[in-house]
């Protein structure tokens, strides 16, 4: 704590945390645009504060992306918490494997010791096999419970950057491309407004459920996200902002 205090990271804590209005920001020093240890401490720092939210019986729902992965690095036994569950936030969103929220998810309980379930659904649904998939009585009780989620902990990302490492169908970019969208989490793209510009038709957590949940920590860092941060706290649905000093410093500005 001394540390941060000498490096000026407490008065960007209580900056944003203030011009946001969230529950709690948390700052660890440097790049992680540029440096994978920066990443791992967002990670080690995104780990210790869903330990210190975290409740007994409680489903904790993760999105994909490398900052989650960072935080499966980092992970931390669950220790006294009793019976909690880790799912995945949302299906497929046109991710390689080691992005994927199930490949995150799986990551996360196995270090913290705790228990997971994984949803198999294909990536980027028709209307008509979403809505034929949403009725198979195991996946209706998994969305249930992904649904039920009392914490949710996802990354955000540029949202030109995130269409492109998506297999994005062409007209899904064009329409992101269109709508000036410039942040994007777990499979909505966000413009500067914080306005849904487009949204992968995927099956679990939507946007509005986010209202219901507890904790929503949103773990993003790096200056190439300023922008897109900022966007998507426009939307006023995270509790919790884990970042960089780079991303911090860069979002002060903007705000
Ligand atoms: C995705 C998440 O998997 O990762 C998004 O669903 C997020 O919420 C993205 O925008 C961020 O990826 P990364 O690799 O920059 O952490």
């Amino acid at each position: 704590e001394m540390m941060k205090d000498v490096l000026g990271l407490t008065f960007l804590e209580t900056t944003l945390k203030e011009k946001l209005h969230l529950d709690e920001v948390i700052v660890v020093s440097g790049d992680s645009d540029h440096s994978p240890l920066v990443k791992k401490e967002m990670g080690r720092a995104c780990a210790q504060c869903i330990m210190n939210h975290l409740q007994d019986d409680e489903v904790v729902a993760v999105a994909g992306g490398t900052t989650l992965a960072a935080v499966a690095e980092m992970m931390i036994p669950l220790g006294h918490h009793r019976n909690v569950l880790f799912v995945p936030a949302r299906g497929g969103l046109g991710e390689n494997v080691e992005n994927q929220a199930n490949t995150i998810c799986a990551k996360i309980a196995e270090r913290a010791h705790g228990k997971y379930r994984l949803l198999h659904v294909p990536d980027q649904l028709s209307k008509e096999a979403y809505e034929s998939i949403i009725e198979e009585p195991e996946i209706k009780d998994l969305l249930k419970i992904i649904r039920s989620a009392k914490m949710l902990v996802h990354g955000i990302g540029d949202a030109q950057t995130m269409a492109e490492r998506r297999k994005t169908p062409k007209e899904d970019f064009e329409k992101i491309k269109k709508g000036n969208a410039v942040g994007e989490a777990f499979g909505y793209y966000f413009n500067q407004k914080g306005e849904v510009v487009h949204k992968v038709q995927t099956v679990g957590m939507q946007l509005e459920d986010l209202k219901n949940i507890r904790n929503v920590i949103a773990v993003a860092g790096g200056a190439s996200k300023a922008k897109a941060i900022k966007a998507y706290m426009n939307q006023s649905l995270a509790t919790i902002l884990v970042t960089d000093e780079v991303a911090a410093k860069e979002l002060l500005r903007e705000l």
